[in-house]
């Protein structure tokens, strides 16, 4: 079973997806070891009380300065014996220490169809009034490994999904949520389990 422990930092809907996929057996030989929260309020932290995952919150806030907090984020991704790294939602950068360690088993999701309203200052709802403003038809979202840049990591999964006249930023927000963000996080991580994507030259091939 792969080990996962999932990063959040908010609601938690992309976590929810990845539980009642293990409970639907739509991902297979994987488990939600641990969440961790940087946020003592979010509401993934129930979320994965209520599944009975162990969830904990590591907030920059109880630490006296940014190494001795990645020290601990690290020292409580190791107790897991965590092999999969998923930021669903989480709102701290990680440190490059962790990123060289879990390198290839670290997955983000972002909301939209990367390389499009991506990087620096693109996320939450900025991505979709970024959208709307530029008039796209099409956007989505994206399941990608994580590497040192912002959003520049090899993409595993994309999904489109199209953009109405009367959208609003938290109407689109929804909509990439239920149609693209909830069935392709899964998808990912039943695939990576697997064993079936393999990074290559900068990119993703799924066998
Ligand atoms: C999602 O839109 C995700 O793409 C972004 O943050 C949001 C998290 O929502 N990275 P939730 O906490 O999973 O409900």
């Amino acid at each position: 079973m792969l080990r996962i422990t999932v990063l959040v930092s908010g609601g938690g809907t992309n976590l929810q997806a990845i539980i009642d996929a293990i409970g639907e057996d739509r991902i297979h030989n994987a488990g939600i070891v641990r969440v961790i929260s940087n946020n003592p309020g979010a509401y993934a932290l129930e979320r994965a009380r209520g599944a009975g995952i162990d969830a904990l919150c590591i907030s920059p806030r109880d630490f006296p300065d940014r190494p001795a907090y990645y020290e601990a984020l690290t020292a409580a991704l190791k107790e897991a014996d965590t092999e999969l790294v998923v930021l669903a939602g989480f709102m701290v950068v990680l440190p490059e220490s962790v990123i060289r360690e879990y390198a290839g088993r670290i997955i983000n999701i972002h909301p939209s169809l990367i390389p499009s309203f991506c990087g620096t200052g693109f996320y939450g709802i900025r991505v979709h009034e970024e959208v709307l403003k530029r008039g796209v038809r099409v956007t989505g979202a994206t399941v990608h490994f994580v590497d040192e840049g912002t959003d520049t990591g090899p993409i595993i999964l994309q999904k489109a999904v199209e953009v109405r006249d009367d959208d609003t930023p938290e109407i689109l927000q929804r909509r990439v949520m239920e149609e693209a963000e909830w069935q392709i996080m899964p998808r990912a991580i039943d695939l990576i389990a697997a064993g079936r994507v393999e990074i290559r030259d900068g990119r993703t091939f799924i066998r």
